[in-house]
């Protein structure tokens, strides 16, 4: 059992070292990675991925449990306890949706464990994340962007079913996030967001900052940015809104604008 993932700091680009000696995500946690392009966030969870032992250009390391991760984690894919939803979602497969979840649930499972039901209960929370219903007899290749990026989060949480999910970047449209957020937390499981939407990261447990390739801050979501969240995501339902009238040809305007 995975209770906490340990990272301790290492140094960045020129030099300069993470602010923190070592952050502690314990099960359960819902954590975003913040900064500007370029500051070193797909680098941060890349290290996490690898299970970063001094190997690597940042110098950090990680610990499971407080201790150096068995190879296993590694070498075996049944035994790795990691899913990475990496920002680039191009598949090279081209297999009916039915096919790809069967052919990866074999792959990320142990030996001889039943997959009974396994399909449908990724695309019944694929479909709670997306407007667009997935069907099995799809190509893969034929999913929209919404579609794939909801599959994408289904398979990680239901199929690889690892205690720990890292999502870089993963775009947001045609996502319902809070709806997502509410989703994943009912599961136990370590989830970080590499992100740039307030919305997921003021519903998140707390985040890391970064700068230059270090960790500059992490930062709880305090009780006023608990409050501010529910206008948040208001407001950005709000645009979602007006883009979809936007596409639709109408004319724009948005009496609700008026509480603001
Ligand atoms: N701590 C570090 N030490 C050395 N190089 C780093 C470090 N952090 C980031 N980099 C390098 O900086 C570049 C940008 O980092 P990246 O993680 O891709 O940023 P981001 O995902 O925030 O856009 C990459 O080439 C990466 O290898
Ligand atoms: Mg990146």
């Amino acid at each position: 059992m995975i209770h906490t993932i340990t990272i301790l700091g290492g140094r960045g680009k020129s030099g300069g070292r993470d602010a923190i000696d070592s952050i502690d995500l314990r099960m359960g946690d819902v954590v975003s990675i913040v900064g500007p392009t370029g500051s070193g966030k797909t680098t941060l969870i890349n290290d996490i991925e690898l299970f970063a032992d001094n190997n690597t250009p940042t110098g950090r390391r990680i610990l499971i449990n407080g201790e150096q991760p068995p190879p296993e984690y590694r070498d075996d894919p049944s035994r790795n306890p990691i899913a990475l939803i990496t920002q680039h979602t191009t598949f090279l497969s081209d297999l009916p949706v039915r096919e790809f979840l069967m052919t990866h649930a074999r792959i990320r499972s142990a030996p001889g464990a039943c997959l009974d039901g396994m399909l449908e209960r990724t695309l019944a929370f694929a479909n709670q994340l997306t407007g667009e219903p997935i069907l099995v007899e799809s190509r893969m290749t034929e999913l929209s962007g919404g579609q794939t990026r909801a599959m994408l989060i289904a398979d990680a949480t239901i199929i690889c079913n690892t205690p720990i999910v890292l999502l870089d970047e993963v775009e947001n449209a045609g996502i319902h996030r809070t709806r997502a957020l509410e989703l994943l937390r009912e599961y136990q499981k370590i989830f970080i967001f590499v992100t740039h939407d307030p919305r997921i990261v003021l519903l998140s447990d707390y985040r890391i900052v970064m700068q230059g390739g270090v960790i500059t801050a992490v930062l709880h979501t305090d009780e006023n940015e608990r409050r501010f969240a529910a206008h948040v995501s208001r407001l950005d339902d709000l645009l979602s809104k007006l883009r979809d009238q936007m596409r639709r040809g109408d004319r724009l305007g948005a009496p609700e604008m008026e509480e603001w």
